[in-house]
C-alpha cells in the first residue's frame, strides 16, 4: 500500500518536472492585461504571464520593467537618477492606456501587452514588434521591437565592427581577450545603451539588466531588432528627444557623469609593458624632456610588483618608491600604476592574510574562497559588491597613495583568469542580497573604479586619475577607460577609433586605446600616424605589451620623433579647449570624441564604412583618420564650411573631397564659426604658460557659443565653485564675439587674450568693449617646420594660415568685441 502511494506520488513528480522542463523551452508571452492601476507617475500592470511597471522618470524618459514574477523594490549599480516630478496625462479605455508627457506618448495595448513610443504629434519612434513584443524562454527574458524601414543602429560602447550596428548581434560578458579580432565580441565592457535612428528620428534604450545580454539589430533576421538577458528582469528606460546629443545628456543623468579629471591626466602619458627598474623610468622621464616632448605620466606595469603581489614594491627593482615619485614630481611627472584584483594566495602575504582576516573575498556556494589563477599564480578575488570588501580594498590602496602615486590603473577586472571560465557558482554579496557571478560578472569592473576611486580621492584629497579596462554603464562615474590589447595594426587603429567614438555616445566620455598598438610591432609610418591620432584622443596614452620593440617617440627614427613632437606640442597648445570640452563631458554628458552622426545623425554618408571613421574632436574639429599607407583619402565635409586646419583653404559641405595624404600630417579641419582656446607650449601641465590665452575664431555664418573653463586642475574646490567659467559667442550676423560675464570663483591664469581671426581678410580693426584696436597680420603656423626632412620647411610658407590679431586685457567682467 506505502509503496504503490510512493509510486503515485512519484510519477506526478514525473509528471510534473517533465511539464517544467517543457515550459522552459516554450515562448511565453506577456499575454492579455488583466488590471492596470494608474498612480501618479507609475503604472501597475498585471497580464496574463507577467507583471509590468511603468514610470515616467521626466518627460523624456520612460521606465520598462517587466517580470514573470510580481515586480518588488530593486536596485541598481548603474542608475543615480530618481524620477522627477513630471507633468503627464492618462487616460484608458478598454483597449489601451495612454500616457502622454510634453515630450512624447507612450500607448499600452492591452490585449495582447504591447508598447508604442510616439512623438507628440503621434509619429512611431519605436514600438514592440506585433506578435512578438516580449517573452520569456524559460528564465531568458527578450523584447523585440519592430525594425523600422531604414533603421540604424549606434552605441552599445565598447564593440567592435561598424558604426552602423544594423544587421548585426552583440553579446555582453565582460572578456579579456588579448590581441582582439576587429570583429570579436564581446571584448573588456558591457555597456547596454544603443540609440536607434530612422525617419529623421532618434531614440535611446538603456537596457540595464547585469546578466549575459543579446541585442540583435536585425542579424539574421529582417523583422525586429531586439534586447535580452539570460536571466533577471527585462528593464529598460526609453529616451526620445530630437537631438541625439540630448538622448546622451538623458541617458548620462540616469547612470551619471565624469568628475573634472585631473588637468595631468589629459597630458602625454608614456608606458610600456613594463619599465623597470627605477632608474630606466626616470631615463624616460628624462629623455622625454631632453627630446623636448611634452609629457604628464609615465605608467608602471605588472613589474613593479614583488612576484606579481598587488600592494607590494619590487624591493631590487624599486627600492624607494616614494623618493622616485618625487623625482618624477619634480620633473613635472606623476605616477600611475596598474592595479589587478587577483590576491596571491601565499601564507605571510600581508594582503593575503588580512583579506582572509577580514573574510573579503568572493567564495563558493559553500562558503569556500574562489581561487582562480592569475599573474601572481592562484589567487582570491575581493568583494567589491560589498562595502565592506569596497572599505578593505580602500585602505590597502592607500599605501600607494602615500608612496607618492597619483593614478590607478585597474586591470583584469571582467575577471580576468587564465582559462577564461570562471565558474557560475561563485557568489558575490550584492550590498547584503547574495547573488551568483552570472549577475555580479558585469559589474565587478565597475565597484572595483568605484572602490578604487573612493580610496584614492579620501587618501590623496585631490583628484586622482583612474583607468579601468572592464565596465559597466556608470563606470564614468569614476574612471576613465582604455580598450584593452590591441594589436599594432592599421585597421586595429581605425577600430580604435570607431571603439572610442562608439563608447563616447555611450556616455563614456574619458577613453583610449593603446596608441601604437599592444600586441606587436607597429611599422613607422603607423607609429607616425597612431601618434597623431592620439593627440585627438582624450586619453592619450602610448603602450605596449611585454615582448614588442621599444615604442617610445624617439624608437622609429628622427623624422618620426619630429612628426610626435609636433602633434604632442600641438595637443598641449589645445589643452585650454580640451579642458574645456571636459568641463562640457562633466555637465552634460557630451564626449570629447564624437561620431559625424552626434550631430550629422540623419546625413547617410557618415555612416558609408568610407567615412565612418571621421569624428569630432570637441565641438570644432574634424579629424579624418586614414590608414599611415595611404597616398590619398577620401574625406566626406557635412553641412556647413570647413577650414583646412593647416592652410586655412575653406571646403564646402555635404560633399566628398579626395585629398593627398603626407605622413607628416594627419588630416584636421575646423567648423565654421568654431572658437578655440589655446595657451603658449609647456613641456608638461606642472609648467605655467604664458599669460595670454590664444582665443582663435573661425569665420563662419552660423552663431556659436564655446562655454571657456578653468580651474586649479587638481583640487576639488571646483566643486565647490571655485573655477572659472565664461561663455564665449561669436553671432556673425551681429558681427561681434562677446565674452560673457565669468562664473565661479578662479582668477585665470591668462591676464591677456589674442584673438586670432581666420577667414576675417577683409577687417581692419575690431573695437573691444568700444575701443578700436588694429588688427596685425600674422602667418600662422600650427605645426613647426621639420627643417632637416624639409629643407623648404614643413608647409609652403604661402600656405600658412593668414590670421589677423589683437591682444587686450583679460577680466572677468563681460567684453564686448565688434567686428
Ligand atoms: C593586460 C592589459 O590589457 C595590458 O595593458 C597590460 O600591459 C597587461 N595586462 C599586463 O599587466
Amino acid at each position: 500500500m506505502y509503496i504503490k502511494a510512493l509510486l503515485r506520488c512519484s510519477g506526478w513528480i514525473l509528471l510534473l518536472s517533465c511539464l517544467s522542463a517543457q515550459a522552459q523551452n516554450q515562448v511565453k508571452k506577456i499575454g492579455k492585461v488583466n488590471t492596470a492601476h494608474i498612480s501618479g507617475q507609475q503604472i501597475i500592470i498585471s497580464a496574463e504571464n507577467a507583471y509590468a511597471e511603468i514610470t515616467v522618470y521626466s518627460p523624456a524618459v520612460i521606465r520598462v520593467r517587466l517580470d514573470q514574477r510580481p515586480l518588488t523594490t530593486d536596485f541598481s549599480y548603474a542608475v543615480v537618477a530618481k524620477p522627477t516630478t513630471t507633468r503627464i496625462q492618462t487616460s484608458q479605455n478598454n483597449d489601451a492606456i495612454n500616457v502622454s508627457t510634453d515630450s512624447l506618448q507612450l500607448r499600452i495595448d492591452k490585449n495582447p501587452f504591447a508598447l508604442h513610443f510616439l512623438t507628440p504629434s503621434g509619429e512611431v519612434i519605436n514600438e514592440d514588434e506585433a506578435g512578438l513584443t516580449t517573452s520569456w524562454i524559460g528564465d531568458e527574458v527578450t523584447t523585440y521591437k519592430k525594425m523600422q524601414d531604414g533603421e540604424r543602429f549606434i552605441g552599445l560602447g565598447e564593440k567592435t565592427g561598424n558604426l552602423d550596428r544594423k544587421g548585426e548581434g552583440y553579446t555582453n560578458w565582460n572578456s579579456d581577450k588579448f590581441g582582439y579580432a576587429t570583429n570579436q565580441d564581446p571584448i573588456y565592457a558591457t555597456i547596454p545603451f544603443y540609440i536607434g535612428i530612422h525617419h529623421h528620428l532618434n531614440y535611446g534604450i538603456f537596457f540595464d539588466n547585469t546578466f549575459q545580454s543579446d541585442f540583435n539589430f536585425g542579424a539574421s533576421n529582417n523583422r525586429f531588432s531586439s534586447f535580452g538577458a539570460r536571466r533577471g528582469e527585462m528593464n529598460y528606460y526609453f529616451i526620445y528627444h530630437p537631438q541625439m546629443a540630448d538622448i546622451i545628456s538623458s541617458y548620462t543623468s540616469l547612470t551619471g557623469r565624469m568628475p573634472m579629471p585631473p588637468l595631468w591626466s589629459l597630458g602625454y602619458q608614456q608606458n610600456r609593458y613594463s619599465y623597470y627598474p627605477d632608474t630606466e623610468v626616470l631615463r624616460i622621464a628624462q629623455t622625454l624632456r631632453e627630446k623636448k616632448i611634452p609629457a604628464d605620466g609615465i605608467t608602471l606595469d605588472i613589474h613593479y610588483m614583488d612576484a606579481y603581489k598587488l600592494f607590494t614594491w619590487n624591493k631590487s627593482r624599486f627600492p624607494n618608491p616614494a623618493q622616485l615619485a618625487k623625482q618624477l614630481d619634480n620633473m613635472g611627472f606623476k605616477l600611475t600604476v596598474i592595479v589587478d584584483p587577483g590576491i596571491k594566495v601565499e601564507d605571510g602575504y600581508a594582503a593575503y592574510e588580512s583579506g582572509k582576516k577580514e573574510n573579503i573575498f568572493i567564495k563558493y556556494s559553500d562558503g569556500q574562497n574562489y581561487t582562480g589563477q592569475v599573474w601572481p599564480g592562484w589567487c582570491h578575488f575581493p568583494d567589491f559588491t560589498t562595502a565592506k570588501g569596497r572599505d578593505w580594498w580602500k585602505w590597502q590602496l592607500k599605501s600607494y597613495i602615500h608612496d607618492g602615486v597619483r593614478g590607478i590603473w585597474n586591470d583584469m577586472n571582467e575577471i580576468a583568469t587564465w582559462g577564461q571560465k570562471m565558474p557560475d557558482n561563485v557568489i558575490f554579496g550584492y550590498e547584503g542580497h547574495p547573488v551568483t557571478h552570472q549577475q555580479a560578472h558585469n559589474i565587478y569592473g565597475l565597484q572595483m573604479v568605484r572602490a578604487s576611486y573612493e580610496g584614492a580621492r579620501e587618501e590623496l584629497k585631490k583628484r586622482p586619475f583612474l583607468l579601468t579596462r572592464a565596465a559597466y554603464s556608470g563606470s564614468q562615474r569614476y574612471s576613465a577607460i582604455w580598450t584593452g590589447d590591441n594589436r599594432a595594426e592599421e585597421d586595429h587603429m581605425l577600430l580604435g577609433v570607431r571603439l572610442l567614438n562608439s563608447l563616447g555616445v555611450s556616455g563614456m566620455a574619458f577613453s583610449g586605446m593603446d596608441i601604437g598598438g599592444f600586441t606587436g610591432n607597429p611599422t613607422v609610418s603607423l607609429y607616425a600616424r597612431w601618434m597623431q591620432i592620439g593627440a585627438f584622443v582624450p586619453y592619450f596614452r602610448n603602450h605596449t605589451g611585454v615582448n614588442t620593440k621599444s615604442s617610445e617617440p624617439w624608437a622609429y627614427g628622427e623624422e618620426v620623433l619630429e612628426i610626435t613632437r609636433n602633434y604632442v606640442n600641438l595637443r598641449y597648445e589645445l589643452l585650454p579647449y580640451l579642458y574645456s570640452s571636459m568641463y562640457e563631458a562633466t555637465r552634460t554628458g557630451m564626449p570629447v570624441m564624437r561620431t559625424l552622426a552626434l550631430t550629422n545623425t540623419f546625413d547617410a554618408n557618415v555612416y558609408d564604412a568610407r567615412y565612418q571613421n571621421q569624428y569630432g574632436y570637441g565641438p570644432a574639429f574634424m579629424i579624418a583618420p586614414f590608414e599611415s599607407t595611404k597616398e590619398f583619402g577620401q574625406i566626406y565635409f557635412p553641412e556647413g564650411k570647413w577650414y583646412n586646419l593647416y592652410t586655412d583653404a575653406v571646403v564646402n559641405g555635404r560633399q566628398e573631397m579626395i585629398t593627398p595624404l603626407s605622413i607628416k600630417t594627419l588630416p584636421v579641419y575646423v567648423k565654421e564659426s568654431s572658437i578655440i582656446p589655446m595657451q603658449s607650449l609647456i613641456q608638461s601641465t606642472a609648467e605655467k604658460p604664458t599669460d595670454t590665452l590664444f582665443l582663435h575664431i573661425y569665420k563662419g555664418n552660423k552663431p556659436n557659443t564655446f562655454v571657456y573653463y578653468e580651474d586649479d586642475g587638481e583640487s576639488f574646490d571646483n566643486e565647490k565653485g571655485v573655477f572659472y567659467q565664461r561663455a564665449i559667442t561669436y553671432s556673425p550676423a551681429e558681427k561681434k564675439i562677446v565674452l560673457d560675464k565669468v562664473n565661479g570663483s578662479y582668477p585665470s591664469k591668462f591676464h591677456h587674450i589674442q584673438l586670432l581671426l581666420h577667414g576675417f581678410d577683409e577687417q581692419k580693426s575690431i573695437s573691444v568693449n568700444g575701443s578700436p584696436l588694429a588688427l596685425q597680420a600674422n602667418g600662422y603656423a600650427f605645426l613647426s617646420p621639420i627643417s632637416r626632412f624639409d629643407p623648404q620647411g614643413f608647409f609652403n610658407p604661402a600656405e600658412r594660415c593668414s590670421v589677423l590679431q589683437a591682444t587686450f586685457e583679460n577680466g572677468n567682467q563681460l567684453i564686448n568685441v565688434d567686428l
